[in-house]
């Protein structure tokens, strides 16, 4: 793996899921790692466990839908570790419904935290990257925006304006500050089961996850993958999803 010892990253989301596998999984590489998220017990926990391994992290108290907790995370990153190397944008809700239940408060929800929480983690690394003439944004996206489905028409949107946003930023780009887009499938944490507000469902969700998910590790080597490649090598959009999920 390249570099990674040498890394700094910022993660969105870290205390626990996708995110959380992210920094663990960084942090045993040697990469110092900088958490936000808004429960901060868990964000400490998760921390400890880094420290307790030998490796380095810290953590800030953020929501990704404030613009300007997403300066703090970057800052923090450039102050306790001298620079930022990568964005991971992670942090992300779902309120899973059909249109017409008019679920707006969950629309808005997902679209404060999946679009303009991405785009305020963009708009805090992004001038410290062109400072420093390299950085890499990583965008945690979803196959929701590959394969729509009903109930997901809103989550599915906003993972798609992500898409959107990310493909048109890499052709913006001189090519000094890389971005990649992850869209992974059903993966085992409580994420699908707190998208939908009934116990059936709820429990509907629980035996899917079970059933099917693949790991949060996995998602978090496809982060790996993009982000230890040479300089001039660009991974574009990655899907990984488990085997059997259709
Ligand atoms: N699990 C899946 O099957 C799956 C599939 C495809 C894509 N994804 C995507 O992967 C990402 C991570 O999902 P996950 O499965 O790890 O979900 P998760 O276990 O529910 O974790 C979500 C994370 O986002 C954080 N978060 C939520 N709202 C936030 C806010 N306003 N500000 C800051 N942090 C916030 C949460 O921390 P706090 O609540 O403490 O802030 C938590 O750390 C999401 O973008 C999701 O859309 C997940």
């Amino acid at each position: 793996m390249q570099n990674l010892e040498e890394k700094v990253v910022a993660i969105t989301g870290a205390n626990v899921g996708i995110g959380k596998a992210i920094a663990v999984k960084l942090s045993e590489k040697g990469t110092k790692v900088v958490l936000g998220a808004r429960n901060t017990e868990l964000l400490e926990k998760v921390v400890e466990e880094i420290r307790s391994k030998g490796g380095e992290a810290a953590f800030v108290k953020i929501d990704v839908s404030h613009k300007a907790d997403l300066a703090r995370l970057v800052n923090a990153a450039v102050t306790v570790y001298g620079k930022l190397d990568v964005m991971v944008n992670n942090a992300g809700v779902a309120g899973i419904s059909r249109v017409d239940e008019l679920d707006v408060h969950s629309w808005d929800e997902m679209i404060d935290i999946n679009i303009k929480g991405t785009l305020y983690g963009m708009a805090a690394a992004i001038p410290v990257f062109k400072q420093q003439q390299s950085g890499h944004i990583v965008n945690i996206i979803s196959t929701s925006g590959i394969k729509i489905v009903p109930t997901q028409a809103v989550y599915a949107a906003t993972k798609n304006a992500v898409r959107t946003i990310s493909e048109a930023f890499r052709q913006e780009s001189d090519g000094s500050i890389r971005i990649t887009g992850i869209s992974p499938g059903y993966v085992k944490t409580d994420f699908a089961v707190k998208s939908v507000n009934t116990k059936d469902l709820k429990a509907a969700a629980s035996n899917a996850v079970k059933s099917l998910a693949i790991s949060p590790e996995a998602v978090a080597n496809a982060v790996i993958y993009a982000i230890s490649q040479p300089k001039d090598v660009e991974v574009g959009d990655i899907v990984i999803r488990p085997a059997k999920q259709h």
